[in-house]
């Protein structure tokens, strides 16, 4: 296994590209089941995640053409024949986000079997308001031997509201409706910018969608999609990332491609701790310079979200005073927390908050995280330790941050891709 060695202190400076967005590419990979044909993509981020995704659509059996891949982020995904409606565990095992061919393999082939995803780092995260929402479109959903089963001979429209705001939930749902017979009224939807960008793309293949970015999304049912060529938004989340980056290390940043309309509530709590952020034509440009504490509570968006809630925490834990982090949309999301105390930040739990209080230095250790946005925030606090950080289980952040170490050698960090020891 690889693993990534720091050795903190440099200040970063210069330009960083941000990469096509994992959570706004893996439903618009999905929704290709739901129109025959040749779709291209481009800016397509190289993760592993996407990777996965190509092979459990390959099982599916649409032809995925990587030929343009490796230089220019382009694919084309090839659906007009499918040979299976099954997602297998072990493709939905190593990525939850398999979950989002239920609805357009529902809507596609009447019938979709995908394993349940099971446990997970940050938190229970049940899929039961994905499997609500198809039954309100007339399936008939099963769990067995592990999988659900859901059929229908034809799905029709409805009125579906959400108990809690989804972002996979309110995407899948919107995939099966799109080709249900009828009106579909989605409340209480999710906000975020990718469920926005893939009813974008649903309706570039033909999709008849209203309310995107609302809580109320109206979806009229069309008989045929179309394939698509569609360009996948920046990464809010690494672009979130990089500005921490750029205020840890007290260095400056221009962050070409970021958008600041998608990062709001992120720029204004950074500014708040003293991060000078301003917005040019081509992205973000973040100055960092002496940081102070600040409070900040994860949201569903426009609020902050919990995608970055790690990251500030290791930006925090330099910053002078005491910040309070408390986190609303996931129930176990602190698992960071003990690795940044081993690099000696003072960190305490408080339920769902951490007490965050500012210490002058940290120092470099060996760490490893179970998700990808804490291992995320153990790398940002490795660029500011004194001494060397090692981060164990780096597989994480390859399923989510494109090349993040060439990126930040790029700008200056001293960072390298190593071999984990073997047991
Ligand atoms: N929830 C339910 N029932 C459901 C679905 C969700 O109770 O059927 C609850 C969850 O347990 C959670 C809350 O609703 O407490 C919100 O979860 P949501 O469904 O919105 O999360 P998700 O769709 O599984 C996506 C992102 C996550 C991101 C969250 C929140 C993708 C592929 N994943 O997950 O991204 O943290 O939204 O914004 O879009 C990441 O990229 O590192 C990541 C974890």
């Amino acid at each position: 296994m690889d693993k990534l060695i720091i050795r903190g202190g440099a200040r970063l400076r210069g330009e960083v590209n941000i990469s096509g967005a994992k959570n706004a590419a893996l439903p618009v990979l999905c929704a290709t089941l739901l129109a025959p044909g040749r779709h291209v993509l481009h800016n397509v981020p190289r993760l592993r995640d996407i990777d996965t995704t190509l092979e459990l659509l390959t099982t599916l059996g649409a032809e995925v053409d990587r030929a343009g891949f490796e230089h220019d982020h382009s694919l084309a995904v090839n659906t007009a024949k499918l040979s299976s409606p099954r997602a297998p565990y072990e493709l939905v095992k190593t990525m939850r986000a398999s979950i989002l061919v239920l609805g357009p393999l529902l809507a596609r082939a009447g019938e979709a079997e995908v394993s349940l995803p099971g446990g997970c780092a940050i938190g229970a995260r049940p899929v039961n308001l994905h499997l609500k929402g198809m039954e309100a479109l007339g399936a008939e959903v099963k769990i067995e031997h592990g999988y659900i089963r859901a059929k229908a001979a034809a799905l029709k429209g409805a009125e579906i509201s959400f108990d809690v705001s989804t972002v996979t939930g309110t995407e899948n749902v919107m995939m099966a409706a799109v080709k249900a017979e009828g009106r579909t009224v989605l409340t209480n939807a999710a906000l975020e910018p990718e469920v926005v960008e893939l009813a974008e793309a649903l309706v570039k293949m033909g999709a008849k969608i209203k309310g995107q970015g609302t809580e109320v999304i109206e979806i009229e049912g069309v008989k045929e999609l179309h394939p698509a060529e569609w360009t996948i938004m920046p990464d809010r989340i690494e672009a979130g990332t990089f500005l921490a980056a750029a205020a840890i290390t007290g260095g400056e940043l221009l962050l070409k491609g970021a958008r600041a309309d998608h990062l709001a509530a992120v720029i204004t709590k950074l500014r708040e701790a003293g991060v000078k952020i301003e917005e040019q034509e081509d992205g973000l440009r973040a100055q960092g310079d002496g940081l102070r504490a600040v409070d900040a509570t994860t949201r569903t968006y426009p609020g902050f979200p919990t995608d970055m809630q790690a990251q500030i925490m290791a930006l925090l834990c330099r910053a002078q005073g005491l910040s309070v982090i408390t986190e609303t949309v996931f129930e176990n999301r602190f698992m960071h927390v003990q690795e940044l105390q081993r690099m000696g930040a003072n960190i305490k739990i408080q339920g769902r908050s951490a007490i965050v209080t500012g210490v002058p230095k940290l120092s470099g250790a060996s760490v490893m995280a179970t998700d990808l946005r804490a291992s995320a925030s153990l790398v940002l606090a490795g660029l500011v330790a004194e001494g060397t950080t090692e981060v164990l289980r780096i597989y994480h952040l390859d399923r989510g941050y494109e090349a993040l170490e060439d990126k930040l050698r790029k700008v200056g960090a001293n960072i390298e891709r190593g071999k984990e020891a073997k047991p």
